[in-house]
């Protein structure tokens, strides 16, 4: 695809993204990185990829941000991971700085990119690069609800002994364990949720979920999930680029919808060359209804928390 796409941060779900945006054919891709080498030497290997698989795409690594000039994408995965003895709020600070900094310094380059957010805490990432970024709301937006949903699939499938092609599942809210997956705007071959699974099973599946990210960080011990985190990305990538309209969980900034005003939180939304060009909105339960607002009101403390410390 004649994009080019930048991705800030290649650790690993930096550099799994650009892997596979190599191999899916943007024909340029550009990895950066504070620390020096790391960037470089990714990008050097996976380019050498090239011959092996036949595509002539070009990728390049860097510390310096002109590698990324007239980016149509970028990707922000640079932060740190939470250390033993730092507190929530050092970390809160510590990436906040980081994902101002690189907003700032990938749209110098690239003015007209969209933006897209991982770094957690998502949410409140996503809203600290939307107001360094001086860009309109529907161009900068995060990833989180894809993965959120893809675990949700995942578990379903396999409790149910289902193709993922057959279930259809829709996780809303904040990216945590205040998440609110929709059973009844979720389906299993067109039935929903709700009257395809016993209630207890089900509410095994949604605690999975919303553990999703902790299960992948106690298996582990050092790090996070970026397998399932880089596809997902690349799923938002691929629809932005090819224009494709298509509706996929996303954390966007609502002004309004599901009565949720000036924060950004994850809803079903259509993407395309403008980045979100829609949100979609549902019916929701009372008791759905509720969780959502439990959801917002916790973004919204990490949002207070981050606004209070810078
Ligand atoms: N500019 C550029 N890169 C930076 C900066 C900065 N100011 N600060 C840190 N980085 C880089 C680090 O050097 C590191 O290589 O960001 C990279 C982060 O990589 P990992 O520690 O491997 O983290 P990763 O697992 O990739 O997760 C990245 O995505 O899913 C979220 O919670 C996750 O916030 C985390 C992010």
């Amino acid at each position: 695809m004649n994009k080019k796409i930048s991705v800030i941060g290649a650790g690993n779900v930096g550099a799994t993204t650009a892997q596979r945006l190599f191999e899916k054919n943007y024909s340029e891709v550009a990895l950066i990185d504070i620390a020096e080498g790391i960037a470089e030497g990714k990008a050097l290997d996976i380019l050498q990829s090239g011959p092996v698989l036949g595509l002539d795409n070009y990728i390049n690594g860097s510390t310096n941000y002109d590698i990324t000039k007239n980016s149509d994408i970028i990707v922000i995965t640079s932060g740190i991971a939470r250390k033993p003895g730092m507190s929530r709020d050092d970390l809160l600070k510590i990436n906040m700085n980081i994902v101002s900094e690189v907003t700032e310094k990938s749209l110098d380059a690239s003015p007209d990119a969209l933006v897209i957010v991982v770094t957690n805490p998502l949410d409140a990432m996503a809203m600290q690069s939307y107001k360094v970024s001086g860009k309109k709301p529907n161009e900068v937006f995060g990833m989180a609800g894809v993965l959120d949903s893809a675990r949700f699939t995942t578990f379903i499938s396999q409790s149910q002994n289902t193709s993922v092609k057959s279930i259809s599942s829709n996780v809303l809210g904040g990216h945590g364990d205040t998440m609110v997956p929709l059973l009844n705007n979720s389906f299993i071959g067109g039935k929903s949720l709700s009257e395809s699974i016993k209630e207890d099973e089900l509410n095994d599946l949604v605690d999975r979920t919303k553990n999703g990210g902790a299960e992948i960080v106690n298996y582990l011990k050092t790090g996070s999930a970026f397998y399932a985190p880089s596809a997902s990305i690349v799923q938002m990538v691929d629809a932005i680029s090819s224009d494709s309209k298509e509706v996929l969980p996303t954390t966007a900034y609502l002004q309004g919808e599901y009565g949720i005003n000036d924060l950004y939180f994850g809803v079903p939304a259509k993407l395309g060359k403008n980045g979100v060009e829609e949100i979609i909105q549902y019916d929701l339960s009372d008791a759905e209804k509720e969780d959502l607002n439990k959801s917002a009101k916790a973004v919204r403390d990490t949002v207070i928390a981050m606004e209070n410390l810078s």
